[in-house]
């Protein structure tokens, strides 16, 4: 298949998440699952600012590479191993942006102090440390995604955030929404006063107002 509209869009995503500085220099990968299976990724280590459209990799399923001049994210399992525990999800995107890794440090999930943590299906968990590029973290950052089938996003120890979604712009908002969250709550605590999380009730209530009618039950 014809994978240039799908490079560009990559391409497109990582920019878009450079300007909002949750991707800085070279840290941080996004990945699109194609059609076909296979799936589209950012390539290691390279300025994305610097970066062009036909830089961006493809790899089956299992990370082999199948198109693409540069070497793909070291990451790659990151990408993969939740493809495969996700059917539902069709876009990852690991970013090193700093209110998440601060919280990671510290091992704090961030609870529910606001609507966006709330639509991300959080409280958002904190998973181990693994050394990046590893393929534990790939494992591991699965296995929450698999066990928590709302999770669109997780805080990596001493490393980053992944977040999840069921496409390119989804996973680039589940991404914001993220480190937006990570920062209320990091301004809250400055206060010294004990944020506030959304009671039950506060969730049903927008359960109510905004759930689409599909998805009630
Ligand atoms: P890549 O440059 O290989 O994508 O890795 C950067 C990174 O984010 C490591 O966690």
């Amino acid at each position: 298949m014809n994978y240039l509209e799908y490079k560009q869009q990559v391409y497109d995503t990582t920019l878009s998440l450079v300007d909002i500085q949750l991707i800085r220099l070279s840290a941080g990968n996004v990945s699109v699952r194609l059609p076909d299976g296979n799936v589209a990724i950012t390539p290691s280590a390279i300025l994305y600012r610097k970066m062009v459209p036909d830089d961006i990799v493809i790899v089956d399923i299992n990370g082999n590479l199948i198109e693409g001049d540069k070497k793909p994210s070291s990451e790659k399992a990151l990408h993969t191993d939740i493809y495969k525990a996700r059917p539902d999800v069709n876009a990852v995107v690991h970013a090193h942006s700093v209110y998440s890794i601060a919280f990671s440090t510290v091992e704090m999930e961030l609870p529910l102090v606001c609507v966006e943590l709330f639509s991300v299906g959080g409280p958002v968990p904190v998973m181990g440390y693994y050394c990046p590029g590893t393929p534990e973290v790939g494992k591991v950052a699965a296995e929450f995604f698999a066990t928590r089938p709302r999770l669109k996003s997780l805080l990596m120890k001493n490393h980053g955030m992944v977040a999840v979604g069921k496409d390119l712009d989804d996973a680039y908002q589940n991404a914001y929404k993220t480190e937006i969250g990570a920062e209320i709550y990091h301004l809250a605590l400055q206060t010294g006063k004990k944020p506030q999380a959304l009671t039950e009730e506060n969730i049903q209530e927008i359960m109510a107002r905004y759930q689409k009618p599909q998805e009630k039950k």
